[in-house]
Formats: structure tokens, sequence, C-alpha cells
């Protein structure tokens, strides 16, 4: 049996689209007939949220709770992941408890391994496994990108997001120095496009020219549009939600694309 591939949604910004690419990517993965676990891996609890679970604070059984059992040296006999309707994806999720780990981790032995020893029991269950990553370059990140066989940066058309990859780019070199050798990165997925804005035309450029010799930058581009935010309030991944929209197209174009598949890009 294989194992699933680990990818960290990643970027230390919030706002960008992390959690509705980890999200759309998992579903449109699941139309190619994979079996994906998406791993909310921010107190904020968003992705659980997506997921029609109003109230991320009273489950009981979350990622966290994972880690504290890898911290101690238990057995986890309580199951946190759960269905999210569709057959291929479930969830493993996350609330507020998580923010307590960012402190309690530093004094841990092997600190930055804590949640690749806790994804360990579903390495066979699934072909993917995406992590939804805080915004910052924290303990909480390093173990996302520890656990990582590769990051997925997901970044905006944005003067100041352009010029945060390069501190970006300098922390993955770090973990792939010290703590996870084999990381790497599957590319930089820009979101929140709009053609016509001039600014973005001239940022998504210059990205280009500063790091497309180094680094993937997916064609896909995922364009803005006001039904994202409708498909979060409704709970139903965009994807579903506006199937023969733009922004599904995209994402769809950029799941191919990732795959390898004909035509990726020419959405
Ligand atoms: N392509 C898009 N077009 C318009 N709004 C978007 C798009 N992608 C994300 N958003 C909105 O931007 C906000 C932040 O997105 P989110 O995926 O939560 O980012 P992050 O996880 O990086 O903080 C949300 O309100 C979301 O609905
Ligand atoms: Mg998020």
């Amino acid at each position: 049996m294989s194992e699933a591939i680990v990818i960290a949604v990643s970027n230390q910004k919030g706002g960008v689209g992390k959690t509705t690419t980890t999200e759309n990517f998992a579903f449109t993965l699941a139309e190619h007939g994979k079996r994906v676990l998406m791993v909310d891996f921010d107190a904020q609890a968003s992705l659980t949220q997506t997921q029609g679970i109003s109230q991320p604070d009273n489950l009981n059984h979350t990622v966290y709770d994972l880690m504290a059992d890898v911290i101690n040296g238990e057995e986890t006999t309580e199951e946190p992941v759960m269905s999210t309707g569709h057959k291929n994806v479930d969830l493993l999720p996350a609330n507020i408890d998580l923010a307590a780990l960012e402190t309690a981790l530093v004094t841990v032995n092997r600190r930055e391994h804590v949640l690749r020893m806790a994804l360990m029991r579903y390495r066979e269950q699934y072909d993917y496994i995406l992590i939804d990553c805080q915004p910052s370059l924290g303990l909480l990140t390093i173990n996302a990108w520890t656990a990582a066989d590769e990051v997925l940066i997901v970044s905006t058309p944005q003067i100041f997001s352009s010029k945060g990859l390069e501190q970006l780019f300098g922390s993955i070199r770090r973990i792939q120095r010290y703590t996870n050798p084999r990381l790497t990165v599957a590319g930089v997925l820009m979101t929140r496009y709009t053609g016509k804005s001039k600014i973005n035309r001239e940022v998504m450029t210059l990205t280009e020219e500063t790091y497309g010799e180094a680094v993937r930058i997916f064609e896909a581009r995922i364009p803005t549009s006001v039904k994202v935010d409708e498909s979060h309030y409704m709970c139903v991944p965009i994807v579903l939600y506006d199937p023969k929209g733009k922004v599904a197209a995209a994402y769809r174009a950029f799941c191919r694309e990732y795959l390898g598949l004909d035509g990726g890009a020419a959405q």
C-alpha cells in the first residue's frame, strides 16, 4: 500500500486563501478519485468551521489531542478524524486548544516532529494529506513542514505578499537543512487574482521574474470572486457551491496542473 503525500498549504500572511485552497484542492483531488485528509492546523479553526462545525471549541477530540498523546507517550483511543460527508474527503479538526501548543512545545524533546508522528497513523489510509497552516513561521508551522513532503505556497498578487516570499523561502531552506531534508516546494499558487488590475498583472510579472527560475509558479491562478465568501458562509466548498463558476474552473485547472494531467492550465 502506498503512503500519502503530505502537503503543507502555507504562507505566513493571513487572508491569502490558504484555507480556501486546502478545501478546494481536497475536493478537486477527490474528483480524481483520490482519498484526502484535510488537517486543520490553525487555532482559528476556519477549515473546521467551513465544514459546518460552527463551534469548534466544543469539540473534545482534535489535532491537539493527537499531538498531546504523542508528547505524553500515550495511545490515542478516541478518533478525532471526521467525515465531511464526501466519501473521499475527511477532516482532522482543530480548535483553540492548538494555540496552547505553540508555547507548550518549546520544552518538548524533538519538538519539531510531533505532528509528523501524530499523522503517521493516517499515511496508509489516504492518497493526500493537506495541512492548512496558520499564518506564522512559528513552531506549529515548523511542525507542519517537518511532517510534509511538499509545501504549497499560496500567495496573492500584492507587493507585500511578493516580498514576503523571500522570508518564506528562507524558512523553508532552514527546515530542509535541519529537520526535513526531503521537503520540496510544490510551487506557488496565486489566488485572489484580478486580471483586469494593472497592479495585479505587474506584481505577477515581478513574482515570476524574481522567483520563477527557482520555484514553480502554477499557470493556473485563482480569480477573485464574491462567491468564495458566499461558499464559506454556506459551508460548501466553492467547487460544489458554484461548480460552473470561474473559481471552481481555476481550482480544477490547478489540480490538473498539480497532478500533471494534460491541459491543466488551458481552461
Ligand atoms: N479567490 C477568492 N476571491 C475572493 N475572496 C476570497 C478568495 N479566496 C479567499 N477569499 C476570501 O478571503 C478571506 C481569506 O481567505 P482564507 O482562505 O481564509 O485565507 P487564509 O486561510 O490564508 O487566511 C476569506 O474571507 C475568503 O472567503
Ligand atoms: Mg486560514
